[in-house]
C-alpha cells in the first residue's frame, strides 16, 4: 500500500516525520531510482527507496553499530546528566537501539550498539564466556606474580574470577582478557593484587575488534559478515 515517503521513512527509523520531510526536500530521498519531491507516496515492500543513495533498512531490520566510546558518555539509552552512547549514533534514531553491557563512563572503546535482544542476550549470558579484551594503564608496573594472581584468578564478590590473560605492554601497560562481565570488573581485579587503573579502553568484544582509525566517538554499522 501505497504511503508518503516521510512516513515510511520514520517508520524504518531513519529519521522523524520532520527531519524524513526535510531529506526529500534537500533531495537526497529517491525512490525507484528517481529523485523524490515531498508529497510523494511509495509502497514500502515493493518500491526502492534509498536516503543518500543507501537502501532503507527493512522493517523491523537489527542493526549492529561499533561505537568507540568516549570517556564522560553513559552506557545506557537515556540518562538527565550525561549524553548517553545512544545520542551519539545519529541513524535510526526509532529503532530502539541500546547498548549490549556496558562500559564505565570512563572507559573508552568498543561497545556494540543495537536492537537485536536475542544477539545481546547471548553476548552478555555468563554461560557463553565472550572474551573481552582491555587495554589498560596503571599507577604502578604489576609483579610478575600479580599477573599470576590476576591470570589465575582473584576473590570478587566473594568467587574467584575465571581464568583470564595480561600480556605487558610496556611498564605501565597491559592488555587484559576475561571471558565474564563483573561490575568494574577489570578495575577491580587490578585493586585485587594492590594496584589501580589510571586508563581503561575495550579493544575487543568477542570476534569484534575496535577499529583503529574509529575516532573516539565515532562509530560504524557492522558488515553482514
Ligand atoms: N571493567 C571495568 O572495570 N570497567 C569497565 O568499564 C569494563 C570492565
Amino acid at each position: 500500500m501505497a504511503e508518503r515517503l516521510q512516513k515510511i521513512l520514520s517508520a524504518r527509523g531513519v529519521a522523524s516525520r520532520r527531519k524524513a520531510e526535510e531529506l526529500i526536500l534537500a533531495g537526497r530521498v529517491s525512490f525507484n531510482g528517481r529523485v523524490a519531491t515531498l508529497g510523494d507516496t511509495a509502497d514500502p515492500d515493493t518500491d526502492v527507496i534509498t536516503v543518500d543513495g543507501k537502501t532503507l533498512p527493512a522493517a523491523n531490520a537489527n542493526v549492529y553499530i561499533m561505537l568507540n566510546k568516549p570517556q564522560g558518555v553513559v552506557s545506557a539509552t537515556t540518562d538527565n546528566i550525561h549524553t548517553t552512547v545512544i545520542d551519539l549514533i545519529n541513524d535510526f534514531k526509532y529503532l530502539d537501539l541500546f547498548p549490549v553491557g556496558r562500559l564505565d563512563i570512563d572507559t573508552e572503546g568498543l561497545l556494540l550498539i543495537t536492537n537485536d535482544g536475542a544477539l545481546s542476550h547471548n553476548l552478555l549470558s555468563p554461560k557463553k564466556h565472550v572474551d573481552k579484551t582491555y587495554f589498560l594503564k596503571t599507577n604502578n608496573s604489576l609483579t610478575s606474580d600479580d599477573m599470576k594472581r590476576i591470570e589465575e584468578g582473584v576473590y570478587l564478590d566473594n568467587e574467584l574470577t575465571l581464568p583470564a590473560k595480561i600480556e605487558k605492554v610496556s611498564e605501565y601497560e597491559y592488555l587484559l582478557t576475561i571471558h565474564e562481565g563483573k561490575f568494574h570488573q577489570v578495575k577491580r581485579m587490578i585493586e585485587a593484587v594492590g594496584k589501580s587503573v589510571t586508563y581503561l579502553k575495550r579493544v575487543s568484544f568477542g570476534p569484534l575488534v575496535l577499529d583503529n582509525n574509529l575516532p573516539l566517538g565515532k562509530y560504524r554499522f557492522l558488515t553482514e559478515e
